[in-house]
């Protein structure tokens, strides 16, 4: 049974609203982040936590003996894809080597689960709906190293025995409905984050990247999934990885396409202010579409998102944003 969980990176966006959920049910939390750009407001109180770097194995091992870690979540990596452009270096180091510091750590300790964040990014371009057989074949720096710290999970599976769930996650977005964990990175060029900074101002400018893309509106689309949603397929797949005995590779989204525009118009329908939508030039490294397949991940949790609702996404992280700024 799972029972203490340490979680990399859990000073950030997703991980704050994971180690939320895990406490929510009972289990043990620890958390492992250098704060590079996670934050204190972050952590959960009721969990542990250590300041650490995930390339520190020594000391990762020894927090995992000494609190006897059965499962790992391992979140902790750098992903703006225009810094991954400028950085691949850094980017490597931190999530392919990252990465394989915390699978020596598991092998040396004995860690028995293993739930990594992969991403839609590493899908090849211009495929639009993809299932988890889909062709791979990451544009961007950021993609290309999270593509192959999954090819060395898989590998170091295949040696060791670890049950592992790769989550490639698509868009993420929203706020925690407790009020409590939200994006708080202004650094993190998060479209719903931009936004709803934005729709605070006097005058609100929503940019969009890209008019003349081949889509419904000229706009990119993306498959957005509610952070709360993704929170707790986290704690589905543990779950059912540890007493199953096996790995699963699965696509994270509601296999539902919402355009950019579209999510501007809902920031604009949300206030009273005069909103201006601009068109921007494309940005180079943007797929222009892609939502996940889904079937997969229903199948093995059966699963039943709970926030599957563009309007509750945008009212959550403006509600959220109100909150930092006051
Ligand atoms: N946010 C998204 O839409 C999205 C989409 C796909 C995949 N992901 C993946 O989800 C994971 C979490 O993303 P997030 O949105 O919460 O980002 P985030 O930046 O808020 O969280 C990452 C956390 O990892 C920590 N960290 C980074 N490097 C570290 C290191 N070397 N040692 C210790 N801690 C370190 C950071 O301080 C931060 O708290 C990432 O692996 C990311 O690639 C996110």
């Amino acid at each position: 049974m799972i029972k203490n969980i340490l979680i990399t990176g859990g000073a950030g966006y997703i991980g704050s609203h994971v180690a939320e959920i895990l406490l929510k049910k009972n289990k043990k939390v620890f958390i492992v982040d250098n704060l590079s750009t996670g934050h204190k407001k972050l952590l959960n109180r009721k969990a542990k936590f250590f300041k650490i770097n995930i390339r520190n194995q020594l000391k990762i091992n020894n927090l995992i003996k000494k609190f006897n870690i059965d499962s790992i979540i391992h979140l902790a990596a750098n992903l703006i894809i225009e810094e991954g452009q400028k950085k691949p270096d850094k980017y490597y180091k931190n999530n392919v080597l990252g990465t394989k510091k915390i699978l020596n750590a598991c092998k040396q300790t004995g860690v028995k689960n293993f739930i990594f964040s992969s991403t839609a990014a590493i899908y090849k371009e211009g495929q639009y709906r993809v299932s988890e057989n889909s062709i791979i074949k990451p544009k961007s720096v950021y993609g290309k190293t999270k593509l192959k710290a999954e090819k060395l999970i898989k590998e170091f599976a295949k040696k060791n025995q670890i049950n592992y769930g790769i989550l490639r996650y698509f868009n993420i977005a929203g706020s925690s409905p407790s009020g409590k964990f939200g994006l708080i990175n202004k650094k993190s060029d998060h479209l719903f984050k931009n936004f709803s900074r934005e729709i605070l101002k006097n005058n609100p400018k929503l940019r969009i990247y890209g008019s003349d893309y081949k889509t419904k509106d000229g706009s990119c689309i993306r498959d957005f999934i509610h952070v709360a949603d993704i929170a707790e397929i986290h704690f589905l797949i543990l779950k059912k990885i540890d007493k199953l005995k096996i790995s699963k590779i699965l696509n994270c989204g509601y296999n539902k396409g919402t355009s950019v525009l579209d999510v501007a118009k809902e920031f604009k329908s949300q206030t009273t202010k005069k909103v201006d939508i601009i068109f921007a030039k494309r940005r180079k490294n943007d797929l222009v579409k892609i939502i996940a397949s889904n079937e997969k991940l229903i199948k093995f949790i059966k699963w039943t998102p709970k926030f599957n609702n563009l309007g509750k996404i945008v009212k959550s992280c403006i509600s959220w944003e109100k909150k930092l700024i006051n």
